[in-house]
């Protein structure tokens, strides 16, 4: 199976609220570096734009209330010292497309890049990548799935598996 689900170190928690998947969010954010590259995926409603809230937040420790899902406009970009590019990858149907907004682009120049819908555009993902899953249980109960691939999401992982050891389902 040649997907994102085939490969990498798994860590998973449980998110009971948005609060939770925020804090989440913000703490993976911290740890983030100039260059990394972040997929998520689930379904509509899912949490993937709460999540980056939080990511927002924890890559420069400053809060942007605006952060939604740019769907329309595709990409949203958060200044900060280390600038977050968030892409909608929902209505992307081509590489084509992916190149019109320079996609390429963003990930070369030191960013942190955040993908919503990244199982749809997961040959344009440069081959070291972290992949955030939701699953929705119930109104309020999501399972979060951390897959690392390459080494510096590795550690990305032990950090968040330590983090969460209470709340950890591996
Ligand atoms: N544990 C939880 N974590 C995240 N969101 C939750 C949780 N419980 C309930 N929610 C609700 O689920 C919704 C998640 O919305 P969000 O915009 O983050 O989803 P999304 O995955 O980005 O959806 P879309 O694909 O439409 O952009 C919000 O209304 C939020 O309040
Ligand atoms: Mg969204």
């Amino acid at each position: 199976m040649d997907d994102y689900k085939s490969r990498g170190t798994v860590m998973s928690l449980l998110s009971r609220s948005p609060e939770e998947t925020c804090a989440f969010g913000e703490y993976l954010g911290s740890m983030l570096f100039p260059g990394s590259v972040v997929g998520l995926v689930g379904e509509l409603g899912a949490g993937k734009t709460c999540c980056i809230k939080g990511i927002v937040r924890g890559v420069n420790g400053t809060s942007y209330h605006d952060v939604t899902s740019p769907t329309f406009a595709i990409i949203h970009e958060y200044s900060g010292k280390i600038p977050v590019v968030h892409v909608d990858a929902y209505r992307i149907g081509s590489n084509s497309e992916l190149e019109a907004i320079g996609f390429d682009e963003y990930l070369e120049v030191g960013n942190v890049v955040v993908v919503e819908w990244a199982d749809r555009i997961l040959n344009a993902l440069p081959e070291q990548y972290l992949m955030i899953a939701f699953d929705v249980f119930n109104e309020y109960e999501r399972r979060i799935v951390c897959r690392a691939n390459g080494e510096p999401y590795r550690a990305v992982i032990e950090q968040l598996s330590e983090h969460y050891c209470g709340m950890c389902e591996c």
